[in-house]
């Protein structure tokens, strides 16, 4: 029923199946008034539309118009069709003459193609007393309309909707409780009054909290978010439906979204984007105009404008540049600058999610850069990385380094215990902003030869060069540090290394396709896959290592775009015999042996066990359940994802072993 199709961060690009047709997601759906609709939102790009079966319950007309010819038929409208339960109306007027099975029954009956079960939308910043009580009673209704559902052999699919105020650990609680029900799609609810009051932080803290407790196989909604501003950072916390009567309320205000924020029509002077409105109409035209034809004209804006963004988003996360997107996003608001760096907070769970490669490099846009999951990944593995006695850091040159590295480096300060300089005992990393040290023979693999960053640091990058040089000199015996560095990032003076006119760079190969083979499949891997006579063969063109062989026989290719070795069959045999289970596996079943064996993709039902660092975009080991090699191929998702699936491909079979 819900598929993704690319990953950016926790954000993605999916479809999602209902009976009324296929959507792509994330998207917007309208709020369909349906009384007094005016808009045509078909008409602007709305592919799925949420209206609201408790309005239509309580009108008699609309009522039996519902049941007689169905809701699409009722509002007009013959794309997927989500209903919303009451609860809105509840949390307002503090009751609804329906019952929760009532509405349930209603919803199938209209035939909506996602319905939602009477949840208690909590208000935020509430005493936990009344959070708690209000909880147990959403999670009993959830599973009320669940077993009444199955029970019934429902066609509509089923909202179960996240609630807990702002308390995180009820919101992951109610996330948990949710999630055994196995609903069809988990809205959050209750954030209204957040956005509103523009508390966007603590709407990082309560979505956070819920999506990292929600299954990721299921859509995840942000109910009632309809502002274009919030759209790219609710994606990257994994949101993928949003809803907006926004469009419309705004509109009868005289008020433009923008992802910029608000603009008021009495203090437009020019008009805001170039859309068919804003193209067509100055801000007089609209001033002059009679108040509902003004109204629809700044409806259609708002429509057009929101669901252009959409597109971007999904552009974005296609491209690998979601966070660079939220990053310029967030910077329109201080409130929502708090919200990024809130967002910083949740780094260990983003990587989880985030893809090893991208196609778009890493721009640093802001000190807010420094928290996303790259850095914290980069640095976890050179924590583990094999390191020599001994460490030489070298300033930031144009990429990649290892090309403007040579001749007399310069001098050197030392730190630590000064011992003559062994250079066959030492490790070259390069001081750079934002990975802060790259071991020279990783210089081009991504993302740390594909960034881009200020060369006028900000002091936090300084703050953060400084913790990372303090860290790493206590692996080492001795850290030579170039002076050009010492100046740059105001590390406090060490003595000069007498040895400093010895310290050369020496470009070697094997040692660099064998520290990349360290970082992509685990330490000491690089020993195992290039053993033998190694052969390495190289472009004529640029100079970059292309194909690595141990005499004849082809181990690996290196990717040009990201230094990332793709295996050749006598790769993937020797990373199996030099491993085993968790490294690069992925564990299929016995019926899907065969299959796997054959070259076919794998899909994610067919998953046993899978390596928990496995990331979208690793190449991985395909085995059976005694751990013999079947295939070798490309993961398409991360372990959580692989591991909570049931439909859909896992992993790209690069080629099945007989
Ligand atoms: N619309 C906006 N917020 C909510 C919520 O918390 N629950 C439901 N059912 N609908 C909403
Ligand atoms: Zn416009």
């Amino acid at each position: 029923m819900f598929e993704i199709k690319a990953k950016d961060n926790r954000g993605r690009v999916g479809t999602l199946k209902t009976n009324h047709g296929t959507i792509k997601t994330p998207a917007l759906m309208p709020v369909i008034h349906p009384r007094k609709q005016v808009i045509d939102v078909g008409k602007y790009g709305a592919d799925i539309v949420i209206t609201n079966a408790y309005l239509i319950y309580k009108d008699e007309n609309l009522k039996q118009e519902a049941i007689d010819n169905g809701l699409h038929d009722l509002i007009n409208f013959q794309g997927p069709v989500m209903t919303d339960s009451g609860s809105f109306q509840l949390s307002v007027y503090g009751d609804v003459e329906i019952s929760n099975k009532e509405v349930i029954e209603f919803q199938e009956l209209i035939g909506t193609d996602i319905g939602t079960s009477l949840d208690i939308p909590t208000a935020p910043y509430v005493d936990r007393e009344l959070a708690e009580k209000d909880l147990e009673i959403t999670l009993k209704r959830a599973k009320e309309a669940i077993d009444f559902k199955n029970e019934n052999n429902y066609k509509m699919k089923l909202n179960s909707v996240v609630q807990g105020s702002t308390f995180k650990d009820l919101r992951s609680y109610c996330a948990e409780e949710l999630t055994k029900l196995e609903a069809d799609l988990y809205p959050i609810g209750a954030v209204v009054p957040l956005m509103e009051s523009y508390n966007y932080s603590d709407l990082v803290d309560v979505v956070m909290n819920s999506v990292k407790a929600l299954p990721d196989s299921k859509p995840r909604h942000l109910m009632g978010a309809g502002h274009p501003m919030v759209f790219a950072l609710a994606v990257a916390m994994g949101c993928d439906l949003f809803d907006s009567a926004a469009y419309i309320l705004y509109a009868e205000d005289d008020r433009f979204l923008s992802t910029r924020g608000t603009y008021k029509l009495e203090n437009l002077m020019e008009m805001p984007c170039s859309c068919e409105v804003c193209t067509n109409y100055t801000p007089d035209d609209l001033r002059a105009m009679d108040k509902k034809e003004r109204r629809d004209l700044i409806a259609k804006h708002n429509l057009l404008t929101s669901f252009a963004e959409i597109k971007r988003i999904r552009q974005a996360i296609y491209e690998g540049s979601l966070m660079e997107l939220v990053e310029e996003r967030c910077r329109v608001h201080p409130n929502l600058l708090d919200a990024c760096r809130t967002l910083g907070v949740y780094s260990n769970d983003l990587e989880k999610y985030d893809p090893r490669v991208k196609k778009s490099a890493f721009f640093y846009t802001g000190p807010e850069s420094l928290n996303r999951p790259e850095i914290k990944r980069h640095l976890d593995k050179l924590r583990l990385y094999d390191k020599k006695r001994d460490l030489v850091i070298l300033p930031p040159t144009r990429k990649p380094y290892s090309k403007y590295i040579g001749g007399r480096l310069g001098d050197f300060y030392i730190y630590g215990s000064q011992m003559e300089i062994d250079l066959d005992n030492t490790d070259f990393m390069v001081l750079d902003v934002p990975f802060g040290l790259i071991p020279v023979e990783l210089d081009d693999v991504y993302p740390l030869g594909q960034n881009e960053s200020p060369r006028i640091y900000d002091m936090n990058a300084i703050e953060f060069v400084g913790d990372v040089i303090s860290e790493f000199t206590e692996f080492y015996s001795q850290t030579l540090i170039h002076s050009k560095i010492i100046d740059k990032f105001e590390i406090g003076l060490y003595n000069i290394h007498p040895d400093s006119h010895d310290i050369k760079f020496k470009k070697d190969d094997i040692k660099k396709i064998k520290a990349i083979a360290n970082y992509q499949f685990g330490e000491e891997m690089g020993e195992a896959l290039f053993s033998g006579d190694i052969k390495i063969e190289k472009s004529k063109k640029t100079g970059k290592i292309r194909h690595i062989y141990s005499g004849n026989e082809l181990i690996a290719n290196m990717r040009a775009s990201d230094s990332y070795f793709v295996l050749s069959t006598e790769g993937a045999k020797r990373l199996h015999n030099a491993s085993k289970f968790p490294n690069n596996r992925v564990i299929v079943n016995e019926d899907s042996e065969p299959f796997t064996r054959e070259g076919k993709s794998v899909f994610a039902k067919f998953v046993v066990d899978v390596d928990k660092n496995i990331r979208s975009n690793d190449e991985v080991l395909l085995v059976n359940e005694d751990d013999e090699l079947l295939a070798y191929g490309k993961s398409l998702l991360s372990y959580n994802e692989i591991m909570d699936f049931n439909t859909g491909q896992a992993i790209k079979n690069r080629k099945g072993i007989k």
